[in-house]
C-alpha cells in the first residue's frame, strides 16, 4: 500500500489532448450549427479539465476578420498528387489556453466563401480538403495528441490517410480517431478523376472504403476508419441507420452500429441569454417579460408589418434548404398567414428557395418579413422577438435554434425527427408539461394542426406563461454533452484527465 508521502510524488498525470479539426469554427468561420458547436464544446471540454487544440483552414474570414492571428514560423507542404503543395501554420488562442491552429494556403482558402458562390461548389473542393486532411496530420506531429476528432466530410480524410497510410504516419502510431456526423446530407462526393489528388492506393477506391456507387466520398472515408463514430443526438444515431435517412450509407452505419453513440448538442447560454444579450433591443427574463414585448414591436416595425402586439409572429432562422422543409412552408402559407399571423424569415441557401421566399413579403404585405441574408445579429433579434419559432425540418441531425428559441421564450413547433425530438416535448395543456408543439408526419395538414394547438393556446395567457417557463428554464448547456465526450475519449484513450 503506498503512503500519501509516496503518493504525492507520483508524477502528474498530463490531462488528457484531443484535437478537433473543423472546416468550421465561431466566430471564425461559421454557416451553420457546426461553426457554433466547435466554439463552444473545447471549451466546455477545457472546462472539464482536457487540453484541447482546434484545427481549421485560414479562410478570408479568418485572415481579415480583425482577430489576433500570430505566425508560427512555420513553412509546410504536403503531397497532393504528385507534386507538394505548399502552406504556413498560423495560430490564435480561444478560451483559457485552447490553441486554434489555422492552415493557411491562399490558393485555396483566400475566398469569398467557404465551399462555393450561389449554391455551386468550388471546383476544386476535393482538393481543397485533400490539403486541409493532410495538413491537418501534419500539425498533429508536433504534439502528438491522445485523440483525433475530425468533423463532417472537409476534415474525414486525416482520419483515413492516418488509417490507410501508417507508415507516413509513425509517430502517429499511438493516436486515436473519433469521426462525428453533422450532417449526413453533405458527403463531400467527388469524380474518380480526383482520386489522383489523395495519393491512395487504388485498393481504397471500393464499395468496402471510399467508393460510393462510383464517386470518392470523403465522409465515408471518416466513417470506414475512425475509431468511433458520434453524431449529434441519439435519434439521428437511429435514424441514420436506416434507408429513408442513411442517405445511402445506412449499410455502414449498420455495420459500425457498436461504435456509433449520438450525443446531443448543447446550447451556448453565454452568447444566447435574453438577459444580457447585447443584439436585442431590451434585455428580458422570465420576471421581466415586457422586454419581449418591445423586441417584437421594434423587429414588426423593422419588416414593415402590422405593428400588433397581439398578432401571433412566427420567426425562422434558417438556411433555406430542402433539410428545413421550405417546401413544405411555401405550400403551408395561405393557410398559416390566413390563420392572423405573421411571419419573419432571414436565411440564405438555395437559389431556388431564395427567389421564392425574396417575393413573398410583396404577396403578403404586413404580413411577411424576408432578409436573405447571413446576420447573427438580426438572427438573434429574431429569435427573441418572435412568439413562436417554426423548424419543420425533413430531417434534423441535432438542431440548435430551437435550443436557442426554448431559452428566449420563443416557442417551438417543430417536426419529430432527429434532435428535434429529442430535446422539444410537445406542451399538454393539461398537465403543464412540455415546451413546444410537435408534429410527426411530414405534410401540411399535420403542421397545421401543430400550429393550431399553439394558436389555441396563445389565447390562453396562463396557460401560454406556464409553457415559457417550461421553455426558458429547459437546460441544455454544453456540460452534459461535454461529459459524455469526455467519456469517449478517456474510454478511447484508456486514459484518465
Ligand atoms: P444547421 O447547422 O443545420 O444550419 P442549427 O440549428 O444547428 O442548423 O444551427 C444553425 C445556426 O446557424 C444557428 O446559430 C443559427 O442562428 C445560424 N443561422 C442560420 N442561418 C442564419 C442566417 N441567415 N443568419 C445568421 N445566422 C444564421
Ligand atoms: C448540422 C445539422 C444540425 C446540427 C449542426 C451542428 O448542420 O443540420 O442539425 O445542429 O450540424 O451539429
Amino acid at each position: 500500500m503506498e503512503s500519501k508521502n509516496s503518493a504525492e510524488k507520483l508524477p502528474k498525470i498530463p490531462p488528457l489532448h484531443v484535437v478537433m479539426a473543423s472546416p468550421e469554427i465561431a466566430p471564425f468561420a461559421k454557416t451553420g450549427g457546426l461553426g457554433d458547436v466547435l466554439a463552444s464544446l473545447p471549451i466546455a471540454l477545457e472546462q472539464l479539465g482536457l487540453r484541447v487544440s482546434l484545427v481549421m483552414p485560414a479562410y478570408r474570414s479568418v485572415l481579415q476578420g480583425g482577430f489576433s492571428i500570430e505566425d508560427t514560423g512555420i513553412d509546410f507542404t504536403v503531397p497532393i498528387s504528385n507534386s507538394r503543395e505548399a502552406g504556413t501554420l498560423l495560430k490564435t488562442k480561444v478560451g483559457r489556453d485552447i490553441t486554434l491552429y489555422l492552415i493557411r494556403a491562399d490558393q485555396y482558402y483566400d475566398r469569398e466563401n467557404f465551399y462555393g458562390t450561389h449554391g455551386e461548389d468550388y471546383l476544386d473542393n476535393a482538393e481543397r480538403f485533400t490539403f486541409f486532411a493532410r495538413s491537418i496530420l501534419g500539425v498533429l506531429k508536433y504534439d502528438p495528441p491522445a485523440i483525433l476528432h475530425a468533423h463532417d466530410w472537409q476534415s474525414a480524410l486525416a482520419i483515413a490517410f492516418l488509417k490507410a497510410q501508417p507508415h507516413l504516419y509513425l509517430e502517429l502510431s499511438s493516436v486515436k480517431t473519433i469521426f462525428t456526423v453533422h450532417n449526413l446530407g453533405y458527403q463531400g462526393l467527388f469524380n474518380y478523376l480526383d482520386w489522383h489528388l489523395l495519393n491512395l492506393d487504388e485498393r481504397f477506391f471500393t464499395p468496402q472504403y471510399l467508393e460510393f456507387y462510383g464517386k470518392i466520398n470523403f465522409l465515408k472515408g471518416g466513417l470506414v476508419f475512425a475509431d468511433r463514430i458520434t453524431t449529434v443526438s441519439p435519434s439521428y444515431a437511429d435514424e441514420i441507420k436506416t434507408a429513408e435517412q442513411g442517405f445511402g450509407l445506412d449499410g455502414v452505419f449498420r455495420e459500425r452500429a457498436k461504435d456509433l453513440v449520438g450525443i446531443l448538442n448543447g446550447a451556448d447560454y453565454e452568447i444566447w441569454n435574453p438577459e444580457t444579450d447585447p443584439f436585442i433591443c431590451k434585455t428580458y427574463g422570465l420576471q421581466n417579460l415586457w422586454g419581449k414585448k418591445s423586441c417584437k414591436s421594434e423587429l414588426q416595425r423593422t419588416f414593415g408589418l402590422h405593428d400588433v402586439p397581439d398578432i401571433p409572429l412566427i420567426g425562422m432562422v434558417s438556411r433555406l434548404t430542402s433539410q428545413k422543409g421550405f417546401d413544405l412552408l411555401e405550400r403551408a402559407m395561405d393557410a398559416m398567414l390566413s390563420r392572423g399571423t405573421q411571419l419573419v424569415l432571414l436565411g440564405t441557401g438555395d437559389k431556388h428557395y431564395e427567389e421564392i421566399f425574396a417575393e413573398m413579403p410583396e404577396r403578403y404585405p404586413g404580413k411577411v418579413g424576408v432578409k436573405i441574408d447571413f446576420d447573427d445579429s438580426l438572427a438573434h433579434k429574431i429569435i427573441a422577438s418572435s412568439d413562436l419559432l417554426l423548424m419543420p425540418s425533413r430531417y434534423e441531425p441535432s438542431g440548435l435554434t430551437q435550443l436557442y428559441a426554448l431559452r428566449y421564450g420563443t416557442i417551438p413547433i417543430v417536426r419529430a425527427t432527429g434532435g428535434l425530438r429529442d430535446t422539444v416535448r410537445e406542451f399538454d395543456p393539461k398537465t403543464g408539461e412540455g415546451d413546444g408543439f410537435i408534429f410527426n408526419t411530414y405534410d401540411v395538414p399535420e403542421f397545421l394542426q401543430a400550429l393550431d394547438r399553439a394558436l389555441e393556446l396563445l389565447r390562453q395567457k396562463e396557460k401560454w406563461a406556464k409553457l415559457m417557463r417550461n421553455a426558458m428554464t429547459a437546460d441544455f448547456s454544453w456540460g452534459r454533452s461535454a461529459r459524455s465526450y469526455a467519456d469517449l475519449y478517456q474510454q478511447l484513450a484508456g486514459s484518465s484527465t
